[in-house]
């Protein structure tokens, strides 16, 4: 089966990786918590969604195991950061599917399915532009 990886592309996750960090470093509840080099910041965000959906390990060729939660015990993330990334990362996916044929849609709700976050109601908001 192909991966959610394969089904977006590579242009296509860097373009939604930069539209939700133009998002996050503005926003006034999260973007205060991102303190290092920006564009750092975005590539490691993409080498570790580029493997976390099925394509080839960057992020763990780079930085090792990702530990996701031991990196992000540093910072002072609540439900309502938590709520704000998530808001974020939906309206970039929403804005990278712009136009775009039923493939990358499904693509978008699997990817929203292997979140794996079962604290979150999924809902899928379907956004015309
Ligand atoms: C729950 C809301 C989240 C918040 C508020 C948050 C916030 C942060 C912050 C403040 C950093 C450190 C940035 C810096 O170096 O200055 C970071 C790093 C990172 N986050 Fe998140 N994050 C969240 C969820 C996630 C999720 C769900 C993912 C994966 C899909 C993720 C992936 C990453 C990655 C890959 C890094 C870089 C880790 C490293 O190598 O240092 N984050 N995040």
């Amino acid at each position: 089966m192909d991966s959610i990886y394969s089904k977006i592309g590579p242009e296509k996750l860097r373009a939604i990786v930069d539209s939700f960090y133009d998002l996050v470093f503005v926003n006034e509840i999260i973007g205060p918590l991102f303190q290092t080099d920006k564009s750092l910041i975005r590539d490691k965000q993409y080498q570790f969604l580029t493997q976390f959906l099925g394509g080839p390990h960057l992020y763990s060729a780079s930085y090792g195991h990702p530990r996701m939660r031991m990196r992000h015990l540093p910072h002072k993330i609540d439900q309502v950061a938590m709520e704000e990334w998530l808001r974020c990362m939906r309206k970039a996916i929403d804005t990278g599917n712009n136009g775009n044929d039923n493939d990358t849609d499904n693509a978008n709700v699997n990817a929203n399915d292997n979140n794996n976050n079962n604290n979150t109601t999924t809902t899928t908001t379907t956004t015309t532009h």
